[in-house]
């Protein structure tokens, strides 16, 4: 059997100080910065050319949600790269087959999208019209260690920001995959019960907690916004 591979995973967040993850919550910061520019400026210090996210995150991206056309042909259930000189990367998980890109990249990042054995062919059709590439991780669902491999494999990719949201994040982490957290605090209380955190790990509760950390590097930034780096040391038992 070949030994699964994966890029070094960095996950990349920006949270209130009770981890959760909803921006658009948030008063304006101290010296009136949002916060995706606070978390855009953080994540492009890594240098790092790929970044994954969720499908809820990834619809952000997605542009307006048209109609699939019929596809003409019966497309093979098989990992299709449209563009083999890309070097940045715009991944996002999509097992439904419910996002509707029309354009190949998100600001230069060439899109990947995570798919499962179940989408239909007038999507693939789309994707491939659209110059998006896609890659099979699964029967009915993403499995994120085959995406993983996938993405080391197929891509090239050597290191990755992971990017949200919560729900993701959760899994990725719960499958042991997450190597660094790169958390960015700042000043606010969400306090919402329910409302997306960090890690929110589908299903059931684990049975203890899901990792331990052991801190990197502290960074104090203006507008008493804290920026910690952690390796992750050790998961629980899940
Ligand atoms: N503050 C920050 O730094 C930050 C960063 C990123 C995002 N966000 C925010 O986070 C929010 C979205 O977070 P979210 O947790 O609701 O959504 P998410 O993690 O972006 O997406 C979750 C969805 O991904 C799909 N998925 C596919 N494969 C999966 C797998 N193996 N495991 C788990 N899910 C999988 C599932 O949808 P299906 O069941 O439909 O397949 C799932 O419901 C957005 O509001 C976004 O703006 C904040």
């Amino acid at each position: 059997m070949v030994r699964a591979m994966k890029p070094y995973v960095i996950c990349h967040m920006c949270t209130a100080i009770d981890g959760r993850i909803l921006g658009g919550r948030w008063p304006p910061l101290p010296g009136g910065k949002d916060s995706s520019e606070l978390f855009e400026s953080t994540a492009d210090s890594f240098g790092i050319g790929a970044w994954l996210v969720g499908t809820t995150t990834m619809r952000e991206f997605a542009g307006r949600n048209v109609r699939l056309k019929k596809a003409r042909r019966r497309i093979e259930r098989t990992d299709h790269v449209a563009d083999r000189r890309a070097r940045r990367f715009a991944i996002g998980a999509d097992a439904k087959g419910a996002l509707r890109f029309q354009d190949p990249d998100v600001e230069g990042d060439h899109v990947v999208l995570l798919v499962s054995s179940r989408v239909t062919d007038d999507y693939l059709a789309h994707l491939q019209d659209a110059g998006v590439s896609y890659l099979f991780c699964g029967a009915r669902d993403v499995d994120v260690k085959v995406a993983l491999d996938k993405i080391r494999r197929v891509l090239g990719i050597r290191r990755l920001m992971l990017e949200g949201g919560g729900t993701f994040n959760g899994a990725v982490l719960h499958a042991g995959l997450v190597d660094e957290i790169s958390q960015v605090v700042v000043p606010v209380v969400d306090g919402g019960r329910g409302v997306t955190t960090i890690f929110d790990i589908p299903g059931d509760p684990p049975r203890k907690a899901a990792a331990a950390l052991r801190l990197k590097s502290y960074r104090k930034l203006p507008g008493g916004v804290s920026w910690f780096r952690y390796r992750v040391a050790r998961r629980s038992a899940r």
